[in-house]
């Protein structure tokens, strides 16, 4: 296969899985193959390996090891939460969530809605945030779960996480976030931010994709999603995905060490590139808040065009961006965020998310710079489309 220019910037979507990564998985793959569970001493140094790996996950969020549960991905982690608080308080049939979620928890939704539950999308503003008002006032006495995310996949941008989990506290209710986008990114402690349980995958921190985990706080009653053998205390059955486990433990290690640095680095070529972009194009302008806003996106309209139209044309300059969540891109459909903050469905349409990591360079922010001004203009020549 030809190897051509790559030119990164989807790290939203999922990020390459870091050679010190690859390193730590191998071994497990090619020589300790037993299963953790096993009562030899094969089985039990898998087991100590498992255990290794769970605590640097730990570290990585401030938790204690006993409080990580092992799942396949953020999408199972976030069903997990939501359905564990279901099933220990049968007596509650309301899930809080919000309209920008991730689909792990929007068509988690409908589905409960399906099944009889009532769930309440919170609406956000034009800037993507959050009326913390209104969160406190949609809790009602039945309410079992608020599942509120951390950073938006699509814009960046954050909600108050510490004082979401404080509205829960005082009115008794489990507070669920799904902090996908955030590890590695910020810093994260669960204890200090006071939150129950959290999601994070793997994949969005330089691991391999098919492993992500679940916090869940002591003491906060849980019932398993995938029932079957005892594994992970009983919180989730399954045979341990041992290899990926490994992987993702490295990966924390090194996402814990990397924090600073994605805040300092990083976010100096996320602005380089927005600002040039803003700067350079007319008709170009941001999505969502420009604080508080992860330091690694920014999502930009572009009047007059389709997102397929500039995706197809970077594509071909070796440059990778998004147009909303990688899970509806395909689709013709609007990105249901935009949409959520008042967005023509134009407007919505013409939008791109670039989402940098630690792998860009600062020649690479130029290259787009200077690729993206030419790919706008001929979009907008050739097929003018109405502007909203
Ligand atoms: C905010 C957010 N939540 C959840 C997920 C789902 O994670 P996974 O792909 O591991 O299921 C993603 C992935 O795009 C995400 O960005």
């Amino acid at each position: 296969m030809m190897q051509k220019t790559l030119c990164y910037f989807d790290n939203n979507a999922t990020t390459r899985v870091a050679p010190e990564v690859v390193d730590a998985l191998i071994p497990f793959l090619r020589d300790h193959w037993g299963n953790p569970s096993s009562a030899y001493s094969f089985g039990h140094e898998i087991a100590h390996q498992v255990e290794e790996a769970r605590a640097k996950v730990a570290a990585l969020i401030n938790a204690d090891p006993r409080e990580i549960i092992f799942t396949s991905c953020g999408t199972e982690s976030s069903n997990s939460a939501i359905h564990s608080a279901l099933v220990v308080h049968p007596e509650k049939r309301h899930v809080l969530t919000t309209a920008v979620e991730h689909s792990a928890n929007i068509k988690f939704g409908d589905f409960l809605k399906k099944q009889g539950y009532s769930v309440t999308l919170l609406p956000v503003e034009p800037d993507g945030s959050l009326d913390l008002h209104l969160l406190e006032k949609s809790i009602r006495p039945d309410t079992a779960i608020v599942s509120v995310m951390w950073a938006n996949n699509e814009t960046g941008v954050l909600f108050p996480i510490e004082e979401i989990a404080a509205i829960c506290r005082s009115k008794g209710v489990v507070f669920h976030t799904d902090a996908v986008q955030v590890a590695g990114k910020l810093k994260i402690d669960v204890k200090e931010q006071g939150i129950d349980m959290l999601s994070l995958s793997a994949h969005k921190l330089h691991a391999p994709k098919g492993i992500g985990l679940l916090y869940v706080k002591r003491r906060t009653k849980y019932h398993p999603y995938i029932i079957g053998g005892g594994q992970e205390r009983g919180r989730r059955g399954g045979t341990e995905n041992v290899p990926y486990i490994v992987a993702f433990g490295r990966a924390a290690e090194l996402a814990l060490a990397s924090v600073d640095h994605e805040n300092t680095r990083v976010r100096a070529l996320r602005d380089k590139l927005e600002n040039g972009i803003l700067a350079t194009i007319e008709g170009a302008s941001r999505n969502g808040a420009k604080e508080p806003r992860l330091p690694n996106t920014t999502n930009i309209a572009f009047e007059g065009v389709e997102a397929e139209g500039i995706l197809l044309l970077l594509d071909q300059a070796g440059i990778c961006v998004s147009s909303g969540s990688a899970c509806t891109t395909g689709s013709l459909d609007p990105s249901h965020v935009l949409l959520a903050m008042g967005c023509s469905a134009a407007r919505a349409r013409g939008s791109i998310r670039f989402s940098l990591g630690i792998y860009n360079t600062d020649e690479e922010v130029d290259y787009v710079l200077k690729c993206l001004p030419g790919v706008i203009s001929r979009l907008r020549a050739n097929a003018p489309v109405e502007a909203g």
